[in-house]
């Protein structure tokens, strides 16, 4: 490649047309991702728990027992929001956060085992 067609593909990429922008955007993009992948990995507990298949109707009586009293009794809302189409809000991974990190008091911060996490995931799904 001599050293005009370089410089021409340069100015092609960069002044002359807009593909050079939306490479560089892409590029951007593309590292963003990758940073946040790097800075926020997923950690072993919701790996384990995503690769577990959970089952609703046990993750019906874990909400009962450990949720109700503050997302109600059919999980529309009480002292915490409803969880209606949460998991058109959240990914599941999200989710597994929310309940396992206690970082949003009042809620509380809960230990389920990946199972049981894996089965109240699958009931919240279906909300
Ligand atoms: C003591 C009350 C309390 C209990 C018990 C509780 N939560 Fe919550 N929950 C909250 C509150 C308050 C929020 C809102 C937190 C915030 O975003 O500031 C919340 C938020 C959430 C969210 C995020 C909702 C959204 O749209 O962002 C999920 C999911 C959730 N709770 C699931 C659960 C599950 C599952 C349980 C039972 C294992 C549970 N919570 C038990 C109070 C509670």
């Amino acid at each position: 490649m001599s050293a005009v067609t370089t410089t021409r593909t340069t100015e092609l990429l960069t002044r002359r047309s807009p593909i050079g922008w939306i490479l560089a955007g892409l590029i951007l993009v593309v590292v963003v991702s990758a940073a946040y992948w790097l800075l926020h990995p997923m950690d072993e507990y919701t790996r384990s728990v995503l690769s577990l298949s959970g089952n609703e109707v046990r993750g019906r009586s874990i909400f009962v027992m450990n949720c109700v009293d503050c997302h109600g009794q059919w999980a529309d809302g009480k002292v915490g929001p409803s969880l209606r189409n949460v998991s058109e809000r959240l990914s599941p991974a999200r989710i597994v956060t929310q309940v396992v990190s206690g970082k949003t008091p009042p809620m509380p911060q809960f230990q389920p085992e990946p199972q049981e996490m894996a089965d109240l995931l699958s009931y919240l799904k279906q909300l």
